[in-house]
């Protein structure tokens, strides 16, 4: 499998096909890409999504079909980029990954899809924000393997049925709910990626201190991965960050005290909030008496932008209990207060509250 997110492979790309511009595929060359999985037994965690996908690689291959569309949905860093890596390695396949915002002008869209190879896997991240005429480029493309294409003007004009390569569409969301129907039910499968427990994510951590070539106990992978926010794109930024301290502060080896003290210096706490996510409940608490209030008005009051809360710091704060969301806006829970050590306001002051 050859991920095509390199240089070499994008001006390769580009000179065989000038329409498709370099900058159309996300450069990806960064220590994360590094330590991704390559194959399902050094995947670890979403343990039903791997059982389901072995069985549908297996028919593929003895059908000699390509898979079906596949679209993961679920919180930013739970794995479905590198899901979709092992797929592609699994099958031998190469993978082509973009993202929907990259894909602005049809000429995007359908330079990529003429590029394709027949089985290659086609990842769009932030599949929800693909714009409609490239959704209605899709359309055809995924059903029948043909790409639609009008040329001339008005009557003269001409519609041209091109075949494409029969290729996989992996899709990837934050925002399943945003996508539109059509586009939904082009998926053969739909799978929404789940938390990691903090045995899965001390396992993540491990594998990724090893590759690191840095010593760890079982203790400090796992102290490590109980402020990971069940996400393992965050335990191994942790990994590395704490890494850096051993080895400057501490004698190289990282032990449960060395990871919980580099990662109160760092002021990730035991729930593994940072200081934005701390600074959204404080806010809340502090200002809307513990809410509800609009998403609009906190991003306003952190100066941060609405899909950086939706997207990043509320799925964890609202899976960890401490955050919930309310047709009237966002509240923090009584986990929340006691979490900052502060109190709940008393029911009487609540009734009363002209915030409310
Ligand atoms: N790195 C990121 N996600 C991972 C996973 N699920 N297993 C192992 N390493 C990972």
């Amino acid at each position: 499998m050859a991920i095509i997110s390199d240089d070499e492979g994008l001006e390769k790309r580009a000179k065989r096909n000038p329409i498709v511009k370099p900058e159309t595929i996300e450069y990806d060359n960064t220590f994360e890409n590094s330590i991704r999985p390559k194959d399902f037994d050094s995947y670890i965690g979403q343990t039903a999504l791997k059982e389901t996908l072995k069985i549908i690689l297996e028919a593929a291959k003895r059908r000699g079909k390509p898979l079906d569309h596949m679209l993961f949905y679920g919180p930013p860093g739970l794995g479905k980029t590198t899901i979709a890596g092992v797929i592609a390695s699994q099958m031998g396949v190469e993978i082509r990954i973009t993202s929907a915002p990259s894909l602005e002008r049809p000429r995007d869209i359908i330079g990529i899809l003429m590029s394709l190879k027949g089985g290659e896997i086609l990842f769009i991240d932030e599949i929800h924000r693909l714009n409609k005429v490239a959704e209605e480029i899709l359309y055809p493309a995924m059903e029948d393997f043909t790409l639609d294409m009008t040329t001339g003007k008005s009557q003269t004009a001409k519609t041209l049925r091109v075949p494409l390569p029969k290729f996989t569409l992996i899709g990837a969301t934050t925002k399943a709910g945003e996508l539109s129907s059509p586009l939904r039910d082009r998926f053969g499968m739909i799978h929404r990626l789940e938390f990691y427990t903090v045995e899965e994510l001390a396992k993540v951590v491990e594998r990724t201190a090893k590759i690191l070539e840095i010593d760890i106990t079982k203790d400090g992978a796992e102290a490590i991965a109980k402020r990971s926010r069940g996400t393992p794109r965050i335990a191994n930024r942790l990994v590395k960050r704490v890494s850096d301290f051993a080895i400057v502060k501490y004698d190289g080896k990282i032990d449960g005290r060395v990871a919980d003290e580099s990662l109160d210096i760092l002021k990730i706490d035991e729930f593994g909030l940072d200081n934005t996510d701390r600074a959204l409940l404080s806010l809340i608490i502090d200002k809307y008496d513990g809410g509800p209030v609009g998403i609009e008005t906190i991003a306003a009051a952190l100066s941060e932008d609405v899909r950086t809360i939706e997207d990043v710091c509320e799925p964890y704060l609202l899976q960890a209990g401490l955050l919930q969301r309310t047709p009237r806006g966002r509240k923090v829970s009584p986990e929340g207060f006691r979490h900052l050590g502060r109190k709940m306001p008393s029911e009487q002051t609540r009734l009363f509250s002209f915030d409310d």
